[in-house]
């Protein structure tokens, strides 16, 4: 035996595992690095997208939104795709869990972070990768977005790498490999940028879904989930059945200009670029279009920049102002219904103004969490908006009437719900203690977690 055998073997025979090199896992974005490295270079410059927008410090009134719900502990604006794995485990909305199997998130929490998933479900299929708490997926899963997600493994090949998205697809119409070019490119980002909702079904318990049965808009998603009964919390303080949207951006996009004339995502998120040598490539700085103006916006429109600056901020401030809007009617909305319980309101008595809080609250939810949608698709936003505000105010006249039948004649006021920190204490959140677990929790369990991939996966 030559002496590195012999080494291998004596190392194999104290049963130390030895890590799978690196090219072995195809999950690893390091090992592409050689081979493409443009595109290499400008996926990894995701990372320069790092600042943390705190969106409840910023609307507090979310926190009363979405209260008994995981979204009221932390909520940030979405930053580059270099930091989703880190992201999804420091925000306190995962907990701490200590164990494999202590909670509160199922494993779907992991879908739309790494292609460690597309690597765990291809190996173990859904069923056993759908099975269990999130800490299960822990040491399976570290890589961030990368080439495997949108890409068949070292090739230049677009795929849709989830079995649900793909699902999906077929659902609506198109199965990926029968879309046309734009529309693989937009699929390759519908497989996460989407609405989801966890089955709760026998079958596939806590599997991801897209709830496109009856279509993919914000009114056939709602009779989609009113026709299934389905609701993701209980409200704490109007107790209504509530949907939380995710983040419906290959929808709403669709609806707008530019995807009505076959822009796709990647002509302004991932524009074709030069490198020094001229070379021409796909810029993988998925990011914001208007930061490479001239590669994206620029190609097809004569404005100029600062044109489109300042109609972004316009766009933006007029969703903003109905979002606003909505949002006033639904806090009151939510202390009137809490208001009507205590004063003895029965079950039969507040249905029909919860029904209108939950379809109100998704539809604001809808227009809100498609990020980006004052750009993609500013009239379709108005447009929910403007609904979610009518529902709103139809729950606030019924509850008037509510109040009134129980005995409440004079205004619900609101508490101080001025700043984060004063609407998390209104509902008895103990950010404290969550803070500190969650502090343990990346000392403790996290580093054990990067060792255990490792000496599994190579790195
Ligand atoms: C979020 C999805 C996504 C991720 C992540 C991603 N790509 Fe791509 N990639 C694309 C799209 C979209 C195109 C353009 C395809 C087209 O022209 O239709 C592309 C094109 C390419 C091409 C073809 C040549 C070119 O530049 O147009 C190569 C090679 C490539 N990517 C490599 C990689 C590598 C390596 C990684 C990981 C470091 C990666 N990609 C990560 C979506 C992605
Ligand atoms: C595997 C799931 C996945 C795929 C595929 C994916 N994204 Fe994302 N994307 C995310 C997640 C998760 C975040 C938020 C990351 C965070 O904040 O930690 C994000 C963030 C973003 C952002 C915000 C970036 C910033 O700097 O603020 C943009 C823009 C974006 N994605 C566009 C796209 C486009 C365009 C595509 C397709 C070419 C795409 N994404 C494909 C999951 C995905
Ligand atoms: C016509 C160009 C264009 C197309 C096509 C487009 N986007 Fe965007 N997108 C933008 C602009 C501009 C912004 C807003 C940047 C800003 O906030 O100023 C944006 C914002 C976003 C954001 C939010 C980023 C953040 O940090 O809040 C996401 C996510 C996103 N887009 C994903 C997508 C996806 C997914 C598609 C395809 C389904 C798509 N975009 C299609 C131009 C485009
Ligand atoms: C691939 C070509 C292409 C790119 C890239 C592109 N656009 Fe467009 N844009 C179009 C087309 C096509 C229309 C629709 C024109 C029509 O309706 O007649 C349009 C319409 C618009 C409109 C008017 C409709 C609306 O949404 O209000 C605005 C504003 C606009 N684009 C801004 C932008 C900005 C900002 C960017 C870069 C972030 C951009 N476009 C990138 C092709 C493009």
């Amino acid at each position: 035996m030559r002496p590195a055998t012999q080494l291998l073997t004596a190392v194999l025979a104290l049963g130390v595992s030895l890590p799978v090199f690196a090219k072995d896992n195809p999950a690893n974005n390091v090992q592409y690095e050689s081979k493409f490295p443009n595109q290499y270079k400008t996926w990894k410059q995701t990372g320069e997208s790092e600042a943390l927008d705190d969106a409840l410090g910023g609307d507090p009134n979310l926190v009363i939104l979405w209260a008994g719900y995981g979204f009221a502990k932390d909520y940030n604006a979405p930053r580059g795709h270099l930091y989703a794995v880190t992201d999804v485990r420091t925000t306190l909305r995962t907990g701490a869990p200590m164990k494999e199997d202590e909670g509160p998130m199922p494993m779907a929490c992991w879908s739309c972070k790494s292609p460690d998933v597309a690597r765990l479900i291809k190996g173990e299929g859904e069923a056993e990768y759908f099975q269990g708490k999130w800490a299960k997926g822990g040491p399976e899963i570290t890589n961030s977005i990368g080439c495997t997600d949108c890409h068949v493994a070292g090739t230049a090949k677009l795929r849709v790498s989830r079995p649900f998205a793909e699902r999906a697809f077929e659902t609506i119409g198109t199965p990926f490999a029968e879309a046309d070019r734009t529309e693989q490119q937009n699929m390759v980002c519908g497989q996460c940028h989407v609405e989801y909702y966890f089955e709760k079904t026998a079958d596939r318990p806590n599997w991801v879904k897209f709830p496109w049965d009856m279509g993919t808009s914000v009114d056939e998603i709602e009779v989609y989930f009113d026709s299934i009964n389905f609701s993701d919390w209980t409200h704490k303080l109007s107790r209504a059945p509530m949907l939380k949207a995710q983040h419906p951006g290959y929808e709403t996009t669709k609806l707008g200009a530019h995807g009505r004339n076959g822009v796709s995502c990647t002509y302004c998120h991932m524009p074709r670029v030069q490198n020094e040598k001229g070379k021409w490539f796909t810029s993988h700085k998925v990011g914001n279009p208007l930061d490479q103006f001239s590669d994206t916006c620029e190609r097809c429109h004569t404005q100029s920049k600062e044109y489109f600056v300042e109609q972004m901020k316009t766009q933006k401030a007029r969703v903003a102002e109905l979002k606003k809007e909505a949002e006033a009617q639904l806090v009151n909305a939510h202390f009137e219904a809490a208001a009507a319980w205590e004063a003895g309101a029965t079950e039969a008595q507040m249905a029909p103004a919860l029904k209108d809080i939950r379809h109100a609250q998704w539809r604001w939810d809808f227009a809100i969490a498609s990020h980006g949608v004052a750009a993609h698709a500013p009239q379709e936003a108005l447009r929910i908006l403007g609904t979610a505000i009518n529902k709103a105010a139809d729950a606030r006249v019924k509850l008037v009437r509510i109040l009134a039948e129980n005995g409440v004649t004079q205004t619900v006021a609101l508490p101080d719900i001025s700043t984060k920190a004063k609407a998390q204490a209104v509902l008895g959140m103990d950010m404290d203690k969550m803070n500190a677990d969650k502090a343990i929790f990346m000392e403790e369990v996290v580093p054990v977690w990067e060792a255990d991939y490792k000496a599994n996966n190579g790195g």
